[in-house]
């Protein structure tokens, strides 16, 4: 018998009911006063994609690419089948374009590493922006270290969105890559991507796109995007923790070199000299998250059957509702996103530290992220240290805003 599709169990405008679809979610069960607004930091898993995991391990568990016998075939097939699902999910052109990885992290220091050192110069510039994360600011310093590139820093407008006209002028013929977030996980900014690739190809340079946060509020297409590489994790679009995806257009990966060396990668080995295997294998060395890429496959099917356009409008009007409940309170100052947010709502409570609103929220059972959120230099734009940031996911409703709203103004009291 077919199972009903979780849109008509939990019908409701916009096309889900996200406060019934918490069912699907046991954590709400197990922690009945959860207000859950940290889903930036990692979504919460449906029943689905952990019992996934459990019965993977239950029935069809073996390495992968490794054993002739049917258990270990069986194992390959669902890894494989995974790797098809992310390629749909991406509407890549080609399942070989998609590399496991341990996170969105990793996949950018995959690229760091493998394609920024070999094909890059020194002198050669690798094109950021103020909104990034820590983890697409890092690796590119420590190639500067190593090979000695620049590293630009394209400005934001007066809103806190990317300044497109400061990006373009930002864009030198040096310019070999642009790295940037499609949403800023410390402010929720939507970049809009589809300008940056085309200002960049136009001069030449490659784009890769940090899809941490966007790609579980937004339908993603990379064909359409024309971006070069596209990170994503799978911790943040509710599966487990410890798979991530690096999509590579494939005639850039398949020149490039392998990262890390070890079994799986490789076609034949002497102790002269190894031959390495075509993509995405070269870049998969040692045995993978096998029940984790299963996971994010059951996981990518739960956002696919809810409908990622009902998930995007789901984020929209929430965080609408967000923003205008949130900037009622007096004191409470939201950080500038540019012309459009979406999912991430970061604020500043006069006179309070982000720390202690973050644990007067806790005592009212509502969970958000407090700190610099791994962006100290966009905090820095800010002239902030830190901020509070709530981030919303499919099982949040209005009610949770209004939770976080009267826990707020709790905080702001106890502070007065
Ligand atoms: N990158 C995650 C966040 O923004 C952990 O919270």
């Amino acid at each position: 018998m077919t199972r009903p599709s979780l849109r008509s169990v939990y019908p409701g405008p916009g096309g889900f009911d996200a406060r019934a679809l918490r069912r699907e979610f046991p954590i709400f069960a197990n922690n009945p006063e959860l207000v859950f607004l940290d889903s930036g930091a990692s979504a919460q898993k449906p029943h689905a994609v952990i019992d996934r995991i459990a019965d993977y391990y239950r029935t069809d568990y073996a390495n992968v690419h490794r054993g002739v016998y049917r258990l270990s075939a069986r194992s390959t097939e669902l890894f494989e089948e995974a790797r098809e699902k992310v390629r749909r999910f991406l509407n890549a052109a080609d399942p070989r374009e998609i590399v496991f990885v341990r996170n969105t992290t990793e996949a950018i220091n995959l690229v760091a590493q493998s394609w920024g050192a070999a094909f890059l110069q020194p002198g050669d510039e690798v094109l950021i922006s103020v909104l990034e994360h820590h983890s697409n600011i890092v690796p590119w310093q420590l190639l500067r270290d190593r090979i000695g590139i620049r590293l630009v820093v394209a400005p934001l407008d007066g809103t806190g969105g990317l300044d497109l006209a400061g990006f373009e002028a930002h864009l030198s013929p040096r310019t070999r890559l642009v790295a940037i977030t499609h949403i800023a996980n410390a402010t929720g900014a939507v970049v809009p991507v589809e300008t940056v690739v085309r200002l960049a190809h136009a001069k030449g340079a490659k784009v890769l796109i940090d899809g941490s946060q966007a790609a579980p509020r937004l339908p993603v297409d990379v064909q359409a995007l024309d971006c070069d590489f596209y990170a994503l994790t799978g911790h943040k679009v509710y599966g487990p923790t410890g798979i991530g995806v690096l999509y590579g257009r494939y005639e850039l990966l398949s020149a490039m070199p392998p990262w890390q060396g070890g079994g799986e990668m490789i076609l034949h080995v002497t102790f002269d000299k190894t031959e390495y295997q075509e993509p995405p294998h070269r870049f998969e060395a040692g045995t993978p998250d096998i029940s984790g890429a299963i996971g994010l496959g059951t996981a990518i099917d739960f956002i696919e059957e809810l409908g990622r356009d009902n998930i995007l409008e789901h984020e929209e009007a929430l965080t609408g509702y967000g923003i205008d409940r949130l900037s009622r309170i007096p004191g409470l100052t939201l950080l500038d996103a540019g012309q459009r947010r979406l999912g991430i709502l970061s604020f500043d409570l006069e006179g309070v530290h982000p720390h202690d609103i973050a644990q007067v929220l806790d005592q009212h059972h509502v969970a958000v992220r407090a700190g610099h959120h791994c962006a100290q230099p966009l905090m820095a734009w800010f002239g902030l240290s830190g901020t509070t940031r709530a981030s919303l996911g499919v099982y949040n409703d209005e009610g949770d805003i209004d939770r976080l709203a009267a826990a707020i103004e709790a905080a702001r009291e106890m502070f007065d």
